[in-house]
């Protein structure tokens, strides 16, 4: 009997309001989501309480685990560099942090990666250095070591620790190579997850980051308005917001100027990439928690003045014939940052 060699990781999405999982195998050489599931974060209790929950209420088959950092502590840069093999990268890239970051270098963990190269064959005709595009990625190192000494702690091996802009970008890959949906590479994608408290934006060009930010704005910042406005309780807040029954104008209205603050937000953010690259974004896919507030997709589309929809990350993905495959597409576009960790099994 010939045995399939499977591998397995969970994608572990530590939000501020929920913790996400998604665990991903190889089963011989094809991608298949093996389980999931989440935890609400309580105010009485702390993140480590939900990790285990979600651990222990899940049957993953393994501790292996990739999660994200973000936030202040942590820095991204798109440089363009002089075209140079990876070892002279490698060194040069201390130097050219230095110069980047707010912070000391020896203070922080440095990243890089190296992206396309634009513009070549203009470059080189007119006699200039050939360059390429490099994403630097510094994160303080007592935000790495305490997230490390998490996870450890709680009995998790962790793999990788990525950042949440670029998890996005990766579970959007995935889709997306998956299906057939961006064969176009020159498509210009806003990737907008809206959590709890802070709205991760990506653009990309094909599968390409150009520009990522995040905004501390969120859901809570819409169950914080009709608190305000209809003089209820979070709680009583949280439930009104998701089901409104009849006092739904009401809630529209409490709501209405936080989606117009985030709106304005994000739209900035197209402002500047579209000002930087001469460049239209294209196109605007909604995830996280947050993006399944009713009229939500309909009123940034407003704001944006382009097409904005929530997508699902599990579109093109199998699963196991175990995966409740209805809660799975319910709940897909809040695990959009959990499938991008996840995505990771092909180099973990
Ligand atoms: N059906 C729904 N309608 C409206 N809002 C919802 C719904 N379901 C969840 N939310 C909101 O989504 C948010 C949680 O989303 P998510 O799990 O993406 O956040 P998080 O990752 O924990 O937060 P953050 O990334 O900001 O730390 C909460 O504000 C919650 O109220
Ligand atoms: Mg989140």
């Amino acid at each position: 009997m010939v045995f399939k060699r499977t591998k397995s990781i969970v994608g572990l999405d530590i939000g501020s309001h929920a913790v996400k999982a998604v665990e991903m195998s190889l089963v011989g050489n094809e991608f298949v989501l093996t389980e999931f599931g989440q935890a609400q974060v309580y105010a009485e209790g702390s993140i480590s309480d939900a990790i285990n929950e979600v651990m222990s209420s899940c049957r993953f088959r393994t501790k292996r685990v990739v999660t994200s950092v973000s936030g202040k502590s942590v820095i991204v840069r798109y440089l363009n560099l002089v075209q140079m093999n990876d070892d002279e990268l490698k060194n040069a890239i201390r130097f050219e942090a230095d110069k980047y970051i707010p912070f000391d270098v020896d203070e922080v963990v440095l990243d890089c990666q190296r992206l396309d190269d634009l513009d070549q064959a203009v470059r080189v005709e007119a006699g200039q250095d050939a360059e390429m595009r490099v994403l630097l990625v510094a994160c303080k190192r007592s935000l790495v070591e305490d997230h490390f000494g998490m996870l450890t702690g709680l009995g998790l091996q962790p793999e990788i620790i990525d950042v949440d802009a670029f998890a996005l970008g990766n579970a959007y890959e995935f889709m997306a190579t998956g299906g057939e949906a961006i064969a176009d590479d020159d498509r210009v994608v806003a990737l907008i997850d809206i959590g709890a408290n802070k709205t991760n934006i990506n653009i990309v060009r094909g599968t390409s980051s150009f520009f990522t930010r995040e905004i501390y704005l969120g859901g809570d910042d819409f169950t914080g308005g009709i608190s305000k406005k209809l003089s209820v309780d979070l709680h009583e807040a949280e439930l009104l917001k998701r089901d409104p029954g009849d006092q739904i104008e009401d809630v529209k209205d409490a709501i209405f100027p936080y989606i117009d603050d985030i709106g304005n937000e994000i739209r900035l953010s197209f402002d500047y990439y579209e000002n930087q690259f001469d460049r239209e974004v294209d196109e605007v896919f909604l995830s996280g928690g947050a993006s399944r507030l009713m009229t939500l997709e309909e009123s940034l589309e407003r704001i944006f003045e382009k097409k904005t929809s929530l997508w699902s990350p599990v579109e093109y993905l199998k699963s196991s014939d175990r995966v409740d495959r209805e809660l799975l597409e319910e709940n897909a576009p809040q695990l959009a940052i959990a499938v991008g960790l996840a995505s990771r099994l092909q180099v973990a």
